[in-house]
């Protein structure tokens, strides 16, 4: 894919920065411009850059400023790893940064950098089926901006947002999100019990359920969820009973929406 790096560093190796190299190798990304830092990589992490020949701890010295910079890091460990990192930083290079509540201003605060995409991705990422929210800050070229999109899409799909604050509500929405839909799948095993199912039998039908509803969603991407929702409905049905107890003034809308502001409240505290 030609809006792929020539050259990437990536900083921090877990599970989101695994993650990622993963899916850019194989999307084409080549290795002999990869270099990956990480003190304790995972056998996973050693054996993929092995087999596809990317560096892995090389010596600072030897690597030269990349294209992208990627930050996979904890937030909490920016303070000690930027006075390493700080060489990786050239002119020219677009630092991408993954870091929950870290901003570009703390982000330049730390790094001599002159174009910042601070993106927000989510677990699904891990099975290549996350989503992201991303912000380009005003150094970004159009090419720069082409390359973020290209290597964040390796793991999924991409929203660009124009404004920064609204990270903290990408983040309580599809970055917390993940949990949200975990959660639902254990209410409605509860119910289902309460309903007098078995245990078993109950969180069996609620995760498959959920699943399958995934995947139809994801199948049918044209189709909006309120269709598909209608389409599975039958006036004076089973499930226009259940959904006049969700969609009523205070049902899971309502809920929802205090939800999604109380995760946005918390991003915003734990941003800096
Ligand atoms: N997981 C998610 O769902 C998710 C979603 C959105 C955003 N994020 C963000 O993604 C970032 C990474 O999260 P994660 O879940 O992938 O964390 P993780 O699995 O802990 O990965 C971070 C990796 O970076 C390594 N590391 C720490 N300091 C380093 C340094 N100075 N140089 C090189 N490597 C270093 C860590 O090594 P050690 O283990 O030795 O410290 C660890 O392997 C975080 O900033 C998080 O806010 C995560």
């Amino acid at each position: 894919m030609s809006d792929l790096p020539k050259s990437l560093v990536l900083v921090g190796a877990g599970k989101m920065g695994g993650a990622m190299l993963e899916g850019w190798l194989a999307l084409g990304l080549d290795a002999r411009g990869v270099a990956v830092f990480d003190p304790y990589a995972s056998p996973g992490i050693e054996t993929l850059c092995a087999a596809r020949g990317a560096r892995l701890n090389p010596p600072r010295e030897t690597v030269a400023p990349p294209e992208v910079l990627a930050l996979a890091i904890k937030p909490q460990g920016l303070d000690a790893a930027a006075p390493e990192i700080a060489g990786f930083v050239g002119p020219k290079t677009l630092v991408v940064s993954i870091m929950a509540g870290k901003t570009v201003a703390n982000i330049r605060a730390r790094l001599p950098a002159k174009a910042v995409v601070r993106a927000m991705p989510n677990t699904p990422a891990a099975v290549g089926r996350g989503v992201t929210g991303a912000f380009p800050d005003a150094g970004v070229s159009p090419r720069q901006r082409a390359m973020a999109d290209a290597l964040l899409r390796a793991i999924g799909g991409v929203e660009w947002v124009a404004d920064e604050a609204l990270i903290d509500a990408v983040t309580a929405v599809s970055g917390s999100g993940p949990a949200y839909v975990f959660y639902m799948v254990e209410c409605m095993a509860a119910a289902g019990v309460a309903a007098g199912l078995p245990d078993d039998i109950a969180l069996r039908l609620a995760r498959a359920t959920v699943e399958g509803s995934g995947e139809l969603l994801h199948r049918d991407a044209g189709t909006p969820a309120g269709q598909l929702r209608v389409n599975v409905t039958s006036p004076g049905g089973t499930t226009a009973a259940a959904l006049g107890v969700l969609m009523a003034k205070d049902g899971l809308a309502p809920l929802m929406e205090r939800a999604v502001a109380a995760a946005k409240r918390r991003a915003g505290e734990l941003s800096g």
